[in-house]
């Protein structure tokens, strides 16, 4: 038992914070320039990435939250009583309440690598479910990393909403998914959100709002250089570049410098030509078929898939073998 019932308890799993100086400065020493999107999520940028899910063109977040709402009493038939809920890259935990006020959860294990967003989402959820052991990981849930040592009474139960499985290539999605199948042992299931594939207009918009809050966050990565590393980035000097590829089923994010420019980081120079871009993201899109076959060849069997009434999005129950 612990000592203070309204406080999630906390593991401190985290790698060094040095890797975005090593990540930027190898990323732009490339013939492609490229800094990987894990570094999109500053404090500055979790909370961008938070108002991108209000805006009207980012119809992911509201529609799996939908079938979420329509579906909660459905899963927890599914996942029966008594499960350990572990959330991979938890962020604010917002959609995971309403899979908590359908289950009969004991525990619920958020893993996210944002240390000081994790630990006070971790505490307003053990604050408002106070018969919910919250243990929260801070890691990078790319790698395999341990659980609490508690016996599980019910199932393991893995969450991945959001589509974010869409930022992996698919071949790193089936080795992701085959770690946490791994993870949830026999017997585990696993509930994951897929944004499908649709229209380029929906898409090309939902990545590019008109307010202008993607460009922001996207271009926040710059930001998060000037602020940590030292660089000049001029970010008037640069535009956020995002649409929908449709052959290779995903929508391709970047940074495009608007002139010839250079800049100057952790003492190093480095040259952009106008219109050169800075690959940030990929966001695959799958169909239905496509992401079972996927989830299959990491070892699970998927049973449900529910979708929305204007198929955007869809929600997959899987389970490990066993
Ligand atoms: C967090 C990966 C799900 O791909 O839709 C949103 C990230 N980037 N707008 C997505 C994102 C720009 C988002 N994921």
């Amino acid at each position: 038992m612990r000592s203070n019932a309204q406080l999630a308890e906390f593991h401190d799993h985290a790698p060094q914070e040095d890797s975005f100086r090593d990540a930027v400065l190898e990323g732009l020493a490339r013939s492609r320039k490229a800094i990987p999107c894990r570094f999109l999520y500053d404090a500055r940028g979790s909370a961008l990435f938070d108002e991108i899910c209000r805006v009207p063109e980012y119809y992911p977040t509201r529609t799996e939250l939908r079938i979420l709402e329509d579906r909660a009493g459905e899963i927890a038939a599914l996942i029966g009583p008594h499960c350990q809920l572990i959330e991979f890259g938890s962020g604010s935990s917002i959609k995971v309440r309403t899979l908590l006020d359908a289950l009969d959860a004991d525990a619920y294990v958020p893993v996210d690598i944002s240390r000081d967003h994790l630990r006070r989402a971790a505490d307003d959820l053990a604050a408002d479910f106070p018969n919910l052991d919250v243990v929260a990981i801070c890691a990078d849930y790319h790698h395999p990393f341990r659980l609490p040592s508690r016996p599980v009474r019910g199932r393991r139960f893995g969450f991945f909403p959001g589509s974010t499985i869409g930022n992996f290539e698919p071949d790193e999605a089936v080795d992701f998914l085959a770690m946490c199948a791994d993870l949830l042992g026999d017997g585990g299931a696993m509930l994951v959100g897929i944004d499908l594939k649709k229209d380029a207009a929906i898409l090309d918009a939902a990545y590019d709002d008109a307010a202008g809050v993607t460009a922001k966050f996207s271009l926040n990565l710059l930001a998060r250089a000037n602020r940590e590393l030292g660089a000049d980035f001029d970010i008037t000097r640069f535009a956020h570049d995002a649409h929908y590829e449709e052959g290779a089923g995903r929508v391709e994010i970047y940074i495009r410098s608007l002139v010839h420019q250079k800049v100057i980081i952790a003492g190093r120079r480095f040259h952009l030509a106008q219109g050169e871009r800075i690959h940030t993201e990929y966001s695959y899109k799958y169909t239905i078929p496509e992401f079972r076959d996927l989830a299959r060849s990491a070892g699970f069997r998927p049973t449900m898939s529910w979708t929305d009434a204007d198929d955007l999005f869809s929600v997959h129950y899987l389970e490990t073998g066993g």
